[in-house]
């Protein structure tokens, strides 16, 4: 492979793993990590997470951007994000088993009735009427079903749990009763006792998550969100949880995070908060797979996380 300038940014790496990985993988291409780069010109690739609002500056060769996630709503959120370069996101690298562990666990907690057990645990209540729903009539809906919803939905289905996922385009999913468009929304929405959020941040879907949406669950549906955070209105869903028409939430994703220390879903009883990870990047998965990437971009090919912008996925 041709040698290429490659500057890297990603937010949290203190220890600099994933930069050391990359560079390891790598020895082809030289890589700096931002701000040390004495050449910003030459440079043709960036692969970053959530990278400085100065990052792009003096970019003027960029073609490729590399994200170090699976979404990329912290890039084309950028304002300095080039329009000309081929941006190319994640796909599963390690995040799918971990992140259909959260969706299976949050299942569990809302079908066996955790919320209400803690509750009764707190007051030193014997509630033997807490019986558990039962898993085979207990419907998940998932929002999404790609790379990490499709993932998820199989885990599900593979734990008894009758399961439903909705998304853009029609799909034929064995054993799932799959749901596209508006209208198929508000057909799934009554029929799922937990609703999963596993979209990308887009245009379309922010604050997908609104009053009107919970409004269309039943009563003490369960919502897990390790989406983003801007997928909920964050005050809809605390009135729903507050008036009990919604049981209880468990979240990874939040509008700012980390969580200030004053939002309400700290101390909500019905609320567990994850620090975002639900599905942790793997570097060595990713690492391998932004390497596979860049070489079949440098071949003027298109690689399995080629983002569509129009789309913003
Ligand atoms: P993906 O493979 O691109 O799948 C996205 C799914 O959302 C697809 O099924 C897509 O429909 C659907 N979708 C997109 N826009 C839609 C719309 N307007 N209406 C209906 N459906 C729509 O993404 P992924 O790899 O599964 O990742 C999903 C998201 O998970 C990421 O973008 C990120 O925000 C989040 N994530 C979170 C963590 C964490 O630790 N919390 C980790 C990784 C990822 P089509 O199939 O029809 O295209
Ligand atoms: C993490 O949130 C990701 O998008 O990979």
């Amino acid at each position: 492979m041709m040698h290429m300038r490659i500057l890297y940014y990603c937010h949290g790496d203190k220890d600099r793993k994933t930069l050391h990985a990359l560079q390891q993988k790598l020895p082809e291409h030289h890589i700096d990590a931002w701000p040390d780069c004495d050449n910003r010109p030459e440079v043709e690739a960036a692969i970053v997470w959530q990278p400085p609002a100065e990052f792009f500056d003096d970019l003027i060769n960029l073609k490729h951007v590399l994200s170090i996630a699976a979404g990329v709503d912290h890039l084309l959120d950028h304002p300095g994000l080039p329009d000309n370069v081929d941006l190319v996101r994640l796909t599963d690298a390690g995040m799918a088993q971990p992140m259909a562990e959260f969706v299976l666990y949050g299942a569990l907690h809302a079908q066996r009735r955790m919320c209400e057990l803690r509750q009764a645990q707190g007051a030193k209540q014997w509630r033997h009427d807490l019986t558990p729903y039962i898993a085979d009539s207990f419907r998940v809906g998932l929002l999404g079903a790609g790379e990490l919803g499709h993932a998820a939905a199989k885990r599900l289905a593979d734990n008894h749990y009758p399961v439903s996922c909705w998304s853009r385009s029609k799909k034929l999913l064995p054993g799932i009763q799959h749901y596209a468009g508006a209208a198929g929304l508000d057909e799934m929405l009554p029929t799922v006792q937990a609703l999963v959020c596993l979209l990308p941040l887009t245009r379309e879907t922010h604050g997908i998550i609104n009053a009107s949406l919970l409004s269309k669950l039943p009563k003490n549906a369960f919502i897990i969100n390790p989406g983003r955070g801007d997928h909920v209105d964050e005050t809809a869903l605390l009135e729903a949880l507050n008036s009990n028409h919604i049981s209880g939430a468990l979240l990874d994703v939040f509008h700012e995070e980390p969580l200030p220390e004053s939002h309400p879903f700290w101390t909500h009883p019905n609320v567990i908060v994850s620090p975002h990870l639900a599905g942790p990047t793997s570097v060595s998965h990713a690492v391998d797979q932004i390497a596979e990437s860049l070489a079949i971009l440098s071949n003027d090919g298109k690689p399995a996380g080629l983002v569509n912008r129009q789309l913003g996925y």
